[in-house]
């Protein structure tokens, strides 16, 4: 926190009155704070604070007036916390503890009116300030208080979907512009929530991804990615498909912080015996920005083995820098480039380009999102490696994604 400056009261001396602007908090260094209240029969003490303790956080932190008076019970130093300090963390803080606190505030001038044993109402102290942080309040049913009160009802939702065993994986198959056959599949999660319905993976992953939950979904996806794959290569083996199938399972950056992430992945992965170089993990740019942790553990898996692709590209904190500082396996193309790439001259030299470098680099390109044949015509021409969308195939389920395989290999033997 930023400290403004100290500042020294008598015993006795008022340091602020209830129903007074805060414009600051303080915290005490030495001496005694009374924190007192008002009342028609005399004065209530609601508490005696020590050093260590902070004051006067309340009014800085929800706006309203002081909920109890200050008074210093014996000489006291008092560092002064400015409004912008405690602001500044309170703007920056996750919504959901923001509502938390504004709930937690509010409780506690209610309990505090209760023993003094007021008749105003304390939503009617609150109202109209003019110095209101940008906390979530109570009385707030704005948008903005419903999307953190649903993100919350998810996430409450998403504890329980694992053990209701909601989520599945689909497979979408990954083509090979040049062999012109399936060279694997990215297994995309689902959850088939029982009280939601269907519900889409950007949203309630970046919710588990904001909570310790994307570590066991994590975990969930890569054995069932395995065992998907265990089940692609025997049936690839059945029908004579020479190439063995890859998996690329999606990891977020916050995987990379369960300290036993590598263990399980592959204690996973020997165990359904598979090779490592078959299972792919996809991150995406965003992982540059997590930190040298992320960066290492990009490392850690490809020293382990397991090809990186770095997953919509060109989307994020894309920086040439890194190609060249991070070795990754892959580049996938994000799908928004792709897709208007015909319509818009500008994105489809971005395109090229991009390919053109990552040809230079010998990584190979995944075009993402590819929709129609046109598309795919002009990427083969740029000499992109592999492709992804609906144009090949919706992601499947495991059964048609293994149909989907077969039936490839069928109709490359035929031509
Ligand atoms: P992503 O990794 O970029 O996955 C590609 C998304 O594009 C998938 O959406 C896929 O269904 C969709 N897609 C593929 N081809 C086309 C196309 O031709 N046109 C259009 N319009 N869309 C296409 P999905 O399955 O809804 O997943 C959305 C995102 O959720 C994924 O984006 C990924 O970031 C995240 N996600 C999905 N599964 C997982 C998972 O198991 N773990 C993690 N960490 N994230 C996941
Ligand atoms: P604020 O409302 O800004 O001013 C009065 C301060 O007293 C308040 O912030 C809290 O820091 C403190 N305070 C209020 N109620 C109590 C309580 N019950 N116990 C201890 N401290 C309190
Ligand atoms: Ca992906
Ligand atoms: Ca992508």
């Amino acid at each position: 926190m930023v400290l403004s400056k100290r500042k020294r009261y008598r015993s006795g001396e008022v340091i602020f009155r209830e129903g007074s602007f805060g414009q600051c908090a303080y915290i005490i260094e030495s001496g005694q704070v009374e924190i007192r209240l008002e009342g028609s029969d005399g004065d209530v003490c609601l508490n005696t604070l020590g050093i260590g303790e902070i004051f006067g956080e309340m009014a800085v932190i929800d706006g309203s007036p002081r909920s109890a008076s200050a008074i210093a019970s014996e000489p006291c130093d008092l560092v002064i916390v400015s409004r912008e300090a405690i602001s500044e963390r309170i703007d920056s803080a996750d919504p959901i503890v923001r509502l938390l606190i504004s709930m937690l505030l509010k409780r506690m001038r209610i309990t505090n009116k209760s023993a003094q044993g007021a008749q105003k109402s304390v939503s009617k102290v609150s109202e109209g300030n003019p110095l209101t942080l940008d906390l979530i309040t109570n009385d707030d049913i704005s948008d903005q208080k419903q999307q953190v009160l649903e993100k919350m009802r998810i996430e409450s939702d998403l504890k329980q979907a694992l053990q209701n065993d909601e989520f599945r994986l689909h497979f979408q198959p990954i083509f090979d512009l040049n062999l012109n056959t399936v060279s694997g599949f990215e297994a995309l999660i689902r959850w088939n929530s029982l009280s939601r319905g269907t519900v889409r993976p950007d949203i309630f992953m970046a919710i588990a991804e904001e909570t310790s939950l994307i570590v066991p979904i994590g975990r969930w996806v890569i054995e069932n990615s395995c065992a998907a794959l265990k089940r692609f290569v025997a049936e690839a083996k059945k029908y004579g498909i020479k190439e063995t199938p890859m998996i690329a399972i999606n990891i977020s950056g916050r995987q990379f912080n369960d300290p036993k992430f590598f263990d399980h992945l592959v204690s996973v992965v020997d165990k359904n015996k598979l090779p490592h170089s078959n299972v792919k993990l996809e991150v995406t740019e965003r992982i540059f920005m997590e930190g040298p942790g992320a960066l290492r553990a990009i490392m850690k898996a490809r020293n382990l083995g397991f090809p990186v692709a770095l997953d919509d590209f060109g989307t994020g904190y894309s920086s040439l820098s890194y190609l060249a500082n991070f070795e990754v396996d892959t580049l996938k193309i994000d799908q928004s480039f792709v897709r208007t790439m015909l319509q818009d001259h500008k994105t489809k030299a971005i395109v090229e380009a991009v390919i053109q470098i990552a040809n230079g680099l010998k990584v190979p390109v995944v075009a993402e999102g590819i929709e129609d044949e046109q598309v795919c015509k002009v990427l083969g021409e740029m000499k992109c490696n592999y492709g992804q969308g609906y144009f090949f195939s919706q992601p499947l389920s495991i059964e048609d994604a293994i149909k989907f395989m077969r039936d490839s290999a069928c109709v490359k033997s035929v031509s």
